[in-house]
């Protein structure tokens, strides 16, 4: 590829032909790549994506990771949250799912499935051994454009991980999903007030000032009733 995007071998009109087909939106995205610091960051420190710098301002933030022993990473593709897992609890079982496939990392157990599956929740639990300390979700539902579907569908994975989350967490645990601007809609922060002692809404400076995204963190699991 030219650096215009464009086939070689063309004269220049081809090359101009070949750049107009790229949308606008991918052009942004490109030049936003190209001149994105964290990007470059993450090259340098050798983490496999910038979202890796979100999770370390989280873990900053809310100490999230100190003494973990249990971690589930959902979403975990390409595997930037998971390396840093790996460096601030080297100590923890690491276990993550994605539907996409997810180069092998050290110590991590990694399932390629969706998590939306029935018998996913199953399978992580049998591969992880054990109870979490920590339920991390940066899962993002592919959007279509129409804001109350994205919305649904967003909260739909939000709501899945949260059921998961109270049936493998440790009391104390905690829960850190990704939410759409907004955040978390209100009868779902009162379902997260009812297992957690504190739920917050924060958006890490590493994410993307233009972009929708937040996280909710809910720290303090309260335990199942049943085991109470
Ligand atoms: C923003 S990326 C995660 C980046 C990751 N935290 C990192 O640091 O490299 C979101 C991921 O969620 C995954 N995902 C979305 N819906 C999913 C589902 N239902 N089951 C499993 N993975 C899902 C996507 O395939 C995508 O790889």
């Amino acid at each position: 590829m030219s650096k215009s995007g464009g086939r070689r071998g063309g004269g220049g009109k081809e090359r101009v032909r070949t750049a107009k087909k790229r949308t606008a939106s991918s052009t942004r995205w490109l030049q936003r790549q190209l001149n994105d610091p964290y990007v470059k960051k993450a090259k340098h420190d050798g983490y496999r994506s910038r979202a890796a710098y979100k999770l370390i301002e989280l873990d900053d933030r809310f100490k999230l990771l100190r003494g973990a022993k249990g971690v589930v990473d959902l979403g975990i593709a390409p595997g930037g949250w998971a390396q840093v897992v790996r460096q601030r609890a080297p100590k923890a079982s690491v276990v993550g799912i994605d539907l996409l496939e997810t180069d092998p990392i050290d110590g991590v157990t990694i399932l390629q499935m969706d998590f939306m599956d029935d018998d996913a929740p199953d399978k992580l639990k049998a591969a992880l051994g054990g109870s979490a300390d920590i339920v991390l979700s940066d899962m993002a539902a592919n959007t279509v454009g129409h804001k109350a579907t994205d919305h649904l569908r967003t909260m739909g994975l939000i709501e899945a991980g949260l059921e998961f989350a109270v049936e493998i967490l440790e009391p104390g645990g905690a829960y850190v999903a990704k939410v759409l601007a907004g955040g978390a809609d209100d009868s779902l922060v009162k379902q997260m007030k009812s297992h957690f002692k504190t739920v917050k809404h924060a958006k890490p400076p590493a994410s993307r000032k233009g972009s929708s995204e937040w996280y909710v963190v809910a720290q303090g699991f309260k335990g199942r009733p049943d085991e109470a």
